[in-house]
């Protein structure tokens, strides 16, 4: 495996990997790899004949007050589990040469970006959309490999990815999760012991809504205060959000009429967490 650092010696090695008629896949992470994570680079090592992951961590997508600085960065345990996986390339640009001094570009998806997590986090997929537009470009991929988990997240940059023409094809890949229910995620490191057993409660007031649209309640605004209440059982729990939208505009629903997406996040001590389910009828 090439771990590579600088955006010049990246773009040559897709390039030099093109001319040898070789497809390319790419995985875009902030590093602190978990089974999630895996998963993404599994399949992408499984399709493509090149695997190309990044670990950046993306000063641009946090906002003021956030975790940026104390993020994890364990880049000598990621780069084992990506050489374990047989990654091919490994890019770890500098956070100095991705926003070199003057730079002034950013890329705005709008409306979709102001909505869900969006409303909390003013900026975040503002960050997101340029980052990733950045690699689209420094690593021109057959495919790239995103999770469920970040639901708002894969809605934003397939919509991104086709109104600014990337030939990238994108593929969204189921969520990974512990035992109990709770989504990995990088950030589940912040919680305490107890903050870790009140955590699958996100899980299962997902299960709750869904249970509840199956069996036939159709408004939205019931449906979201039996799971708050659910989740409000948790001491150590604070509701930022609960929306029930369409999946794919992720315009808010005041009825159930077909599929949809019901998204939440919430704070459990210092973690902000968020998870997701998509209800669909048959
Ligand atoms: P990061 O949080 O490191 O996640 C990288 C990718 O892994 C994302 O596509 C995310 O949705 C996916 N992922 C995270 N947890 C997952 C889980 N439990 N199951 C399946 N997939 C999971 O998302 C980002 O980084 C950044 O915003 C990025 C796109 C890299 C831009 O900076």
């Amino acid at each position: 495996m090439r771990i590579i650092r600088s955006i010049k010696a990246m773009s040559k090695a897709v390039r030099a990997g093109r001319l040898q008629g070789k497809t390319i896949g790419f995985v875009p992470t902030m590093g602190s790899l978990h089974r999630g994570h895996l998963s993404l680079i599994r399949r992408c090592r499984r399709e493509n004949d090149t695997a190309v992951v990044s670990i950046f961590v993306n000063p641009a997508q946090f906002g003021r007050g956030e975790d940026f600085k104390k993020y994890p960065r364990p880049l000598q345990r990621d780069a084992s589990l990506c050489r374990k996986e047989g990654v091919d390339i490994l890019f770890c640009p500098a956070a100095a040469e991705m926003y070199p001094r003057g730079y002034k570009t950013y890329v705005e998806v709008e409306n979709l970006s102001g909505l869900l997590c969006g409303a909390w986090r003013p900026g975040h997929f503002r960050g997101v959309a340029t980052v990733v537009t950045k690699l689209f470009n420094i690593v021109p991929a057959d495919i790239a490999y995103f999770g469920q988990k970040d639901a708002q997240q894969a809605v934003i940059i397939k919509r991104m990815s086709s109104d600014l023409n990337f030939p990238t094809k994108i593929k969204v890949l189921p969520t990974a999760r512990e035992k109990d229910g709770l989504a990995l995620s990088s950030r589940n490191i912040y919680l305490s012991r107890q903050e870790r057993h009140d955590a699958p409660v996100l899980r299962e007031a997902l299960h709750l809504g869904r249970n509840l649209i199956k069996s036939g309640l159709r408004d939205t605004g019931k449906i979201i205060s039996r799971i708050s209440a659910l989740i409000k059982k948790k001491k150590s729990a604070k509701i930022d959000y609960i929306a029930i939208t369409h999946p794919g505009t992720l315009a808010p629903l005041k009825k159930i009429k077909g599929a949809c997406l019901i998204a939440l996040a919430v704070r459990i001590g210092k973690a902000r967490l968020i998870d997701n389910i998509i209800v669909k009828f048959k």
